[in-house]
């Protein structure tokens, strides 16, 4: 499947062609990088693409997956309604140089008789598992398919999803999968909201007060970066900065980077901790984070 780097990539559709194609590729010795989504591209995605590119080379093969997937929606969540625009999306993927854009439908994905989940114990509970209990064994089970059905060497996603992240590479390290799992810093506007599908969402006054989001988080890491260790310090922060701006939180919350638990209170200058949130402005919910004890090139 050589391509010139401007071409139109080739669309799939069906999990046995998909995996045709990566066998295929493997089998010419090409490095295969995987890219998965679920669509309604963003200049955020495309930063993923670009390092999987640069990750597998120019003779590699980048394979994108555009899947909306139902097993990590709530029955009350936007499943829905989330943007599905596979046409732009495959346009969005020709300008970074993707080679295959893996669209299969739902039934393709779970066909009759599928029963089989991937559930992440501790990692998934907390956090965005406490409103959404069921889905990390959705995101879990659905990545396992498409790493799977594509045989990647490496597997990019962004951390805007820091737990999803977390969740991710422990599967694929619990589960021996031969795969490098890699989390590339999060794509911000200019006032430092981060990119989201979901922003579309947000009405233009929603949006600005969106800006509190970022600024929080910023505000958190100035007083971190003047010696404050404390967490409740911090934490209050973040809510003194959102006050006014969310319309209601599910959590704000300091974790562990690793184990996402609880840390010790103050943090400790070994601490490596994210201090990451969930909330609503109107009827959008919203996540960010950053890691304390580490330079975010994003907010600082
Ligand atoms: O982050 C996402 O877009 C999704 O959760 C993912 C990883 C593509 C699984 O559906």
């Amino acid at each position: 499947m050589d391509r010139p780097t401007d071409a139109v990539p080739a669309v799939v559709h069906a999990p046995e062609a998909f995996r045709a194609a990566c066998d295929q590729a493997r089998t010419e010795g090409r490095r295969v990088a995987l890219v998965p989504t679920m669509g309604a591209l963003h200049v955020g995605h495309l930063a993923l693409m670009a390092e999987a590119r640069r990750r597998v080379g120019v003779g590699g093969l980048v394979a994108v997956s555009v899947f909306v997937n139902p097993t990590q929606f709530g029955p009350a969540e936007d499943f829905a309604r989330y943007p599905r625009e596979l046409d732009a999306d495959v346009a969005r993927c020709a300008t970074v140089g993707v080679d295959v854009v893996f669209a299969p439908s739902p039934r393709e994905m779970y066909p009759a008789g599928d029963q089989t989940r991937v559930h992440v114990a501790e990692l998934a509970a907390p956090m965005c598992g406490v409103t959404r209990p069921v889905h990390f064994e959705g995101v879990a089970t659905v990545v396992s398919k498409l790493l799977a059905l594509t045989g990647p060497c490496v597997a990019i996603f962004g951390r805007k999803d820091y737990q999803q992240l977390q969740v991710i590479s422990r599967l694929a390290r619990d589960l021996f999968l031969p795969v490098e799992v890699v989390g590339l810093p999060t794509v911000r506007e200019a006032d430092g909201l981060a990119l989201s599908s979901r922003n579309r969402y947000l009405s233009p006054a929603d949006r600005a007060r969106a800006a509190a989001i970022p600024a929080s988080l910023r505000a958190a890491r100035a007083l971190y970066a003047d010696g404050e260790r404390s967490t409740l310090a911090l934490l209050d922060t973040v809510w003194m900065g959102l006050a006014g701006s969310v319309d209601s939180v599910d959590y704000i919350e300091l974790r562990d980077a690793m184990e996402l638990t609880l840390p010790i209170n103050p943090l400790s200058e070994e601490t490596r901790a994210v201090l990451a949130v969930a909330l609503k402005i109107g009827h959008t919910r919203l996540i960010d984070n950053t890691v304390l004890g580490e330079v975010d090139v994003t907010l600082d």
